[in-house]
């Protein structure tokens, strides 16, 4: 007998498990060094029109489809049209046989920085500790090399975290950590951005952070970055949002949910780049150099640029403790919101028992994260990242739009969204779902395209960009297929929707 949906006991649960999805790596490591690559304050603008004309309309429309349709992706999406399965499946396997793997690597190497913060075991050269003894990259992704038994380790460690949290479910497991990881996450990086804008040189910092350069604002550059930030950051196209919908209540105010959930986001996002720019206005300060001189490669900002900091200034092993805590949380509180999202997908379809079915996955997706841990795995994750961010979830977010504004009736959704919600949802969102946000993505996906042909992304060869990331993106492409075409083994396509009971 396969086991029942599972459900929130609270929407308050809902909304601290959906915040925990949404803030991760992306908000700390990912929005700081966008914003910093970008220009400071540059980014500020297109990244706040990202998320009012991109971000919350995506939110918005996630959140119904899983809310009214009460399924996974792969559900919801062949509810909607039995010929759009495979959006839902592809969505969430990319995301759980790619993003996640690596995902899960970022988050071990801030558990080691966390413990090697309390000597400030990096030493005084960290760029070098971090690029060539911690990593010890190789030459290039096609020197995989070994494994690195440090970040090999502590990569299982947070594997048998995500299992112990989604083993418990979603109640028991995923909203009681989400209750403890949010406020304290919240609570810690309000302790270091008062610490870090007390340092001398962070007014410099703020005011680079603060201060549009408005010739940066016509680089398409900027507006895709922004764009594929908000997609990230949101968790949009992973198929999560849906899910974690799923387990609602019918009486759930979605609209309000949806905004409380963007902008605690987006908020913090921009809350946490005041500690990140005052560091770096306390190191420029300190080293008689200018901002955007401070840190060479923009990857490393939180693993070079930070430590740096932390061997500086007056209790800088506690301030980078606390840094790095803050990462693994936030990390955290994401992973298993993936985890989750493939899960609920594969009991849905196949009415697996999730128990062991989690065991399973976390094992495999354990043996999955293994490449990332070799000496070639910077660049296996810095390729993978790039074709899956870029690729992976705006494609889906174009068919999204797509699927629910073209090939059916978007007006289902929105009357659904307003006879459960405070906040009234108006035609303008119907215009954005169905013209504004998939022509805008579409814009995007070609500017990517275009710059994918030019020149070799990273100054990679072709052929590691062809055979990891293009067929990375091809592979899990087919797995959806596959998925797809299998038959259902639930009754759960032919359960009523909740338009259609009212
Ligand atoms: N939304 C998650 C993040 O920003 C994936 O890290």
């Amino acid at each position: 007998m396969a086991d029942k949906r599972s459900q929130w006991k609270s929407e308050t649960g809902f909304v601290l498990a959906a915040v925990g999805s949404a803030i991760g790596l992306g908000n700390i490591w990912r929005f700081s060094y966008m914003a910093y690559e970008n220009g400071g304050g540059a980014f500020l603008i297109p990244y706040l029109v990202a998320l009012l004309t991109a971000g919350i309309p995506l939110l918005l429309l996630e959140f119904a489809i899983g809310h009214e349709r009460i399924g996974s992706a792969p559900l919801a999406y062949s509810k909607i049209n039995k010929n759009w399965e495979w959006l839902g499946w592809w969505a969430v396997t990319f995301v759980m046989f790619g993003i996640v793997l690596y995902y899960v690597v970022i988050i071990a190497w801030c558990l080691n920085f966390f413990l090697l913060s309390f000597n400030l075991g990096w030493g005084g050269d960290p760029n070098n500790y971090f690029f060539k003894k911690f990593l010890m990259v190789s030459k290039g992704p096609s020197a995989i090399g070994e494994i690195r038994t440090r970040i090999f380790f502590a990569v299982a460690f947070i594997w048998v975290l995500n299992w112990i949290i989604v083993y418990r479910g979603v109640e028991k497991g995923i909203e009681i950590a989400n209750r403890v990881f949010m406020p304290l996450l919240f609570i810690l990086t309000a302790v270091l951005v008062f610490w870090a804008l007390s340092l001398k040189g962070a007014g410099e910092g703020i005011k680079a952070y603060l201060t549009p350069d408005f010739s940066k604002i016509t680089k398409p550059k900027v507006w895709i970055d922004a764009y594929s930030q908000i997609f990230f950051t949101l968790s949009l196209g992973f198929g999560i949002m849906i899910a974690y919908a799923s387990y609602l209540p019918e009486k759930s105010n979605i609209s309000r949910n949806a905004y409380i959930i963007a902008f605690l986001n987006s908020g913090y996002s921009i809350f946490a780049g005041f500690a990140t720019f005052s560091i770096l206005g306390y190191m420029a300060s300190a080293q008689g150099v200018k901002i955007s001189e401070v840190v060479s490669q923009s990857i490393g900002l939180a693993f070079v640029a930070y430590p740096k900091a932390m061997s500086l200034i007056p209790g800088g092993s506690i301030f980078g403790a606390i840094f790095f805590f803050c990462l693994v949380v936030a990390g955290l509180s994401s992973s298993i919101s993936i985890i989750e999202a493939f899960i609920s997908a594969m009991v849905d379809k196949f009415g697996y028992r999730r128990k062991p079915l989690i065991t399973a996955v976390s094992v495999l997706g354990f043996m999955g994260s293994v490449i990332f841990t070799t000496n070639g795995g910077l660049y296996w994750l810095d390729i993978v990242d790039h074709f899956l961010t870029h690729y992976g979830l705006v494609i889906v977010g174009i068919f999204e739009c797509i699927l629910v504004g073209w090939f059916f009736k978007l007006e289902v959704i929105r009357r659904h969204i307003n006879r459960i919600s405070s906040i009234k949802v108006g035609v303008l969102w119907s215009f954005l779902i169905r013209y504004f946000v998939p022509v805008i993505l579409i814009i995007i996906l070609l500017g990517d395209l275009y710059n994918e042909i030019s020149k070799p992304y990273g100054g990679y060869t072709w052929t590691s960009l062809i055979l990891i990331g293009r067929d990375w993106v091809l592979a899990t492409l087919a797995a959806a297929f596959v998925f797809a075409s299998r038959p259902w083994r639930t009754e759960k396509r032919n359960e009523k929707n909740r338009e259609s009971i009212v």
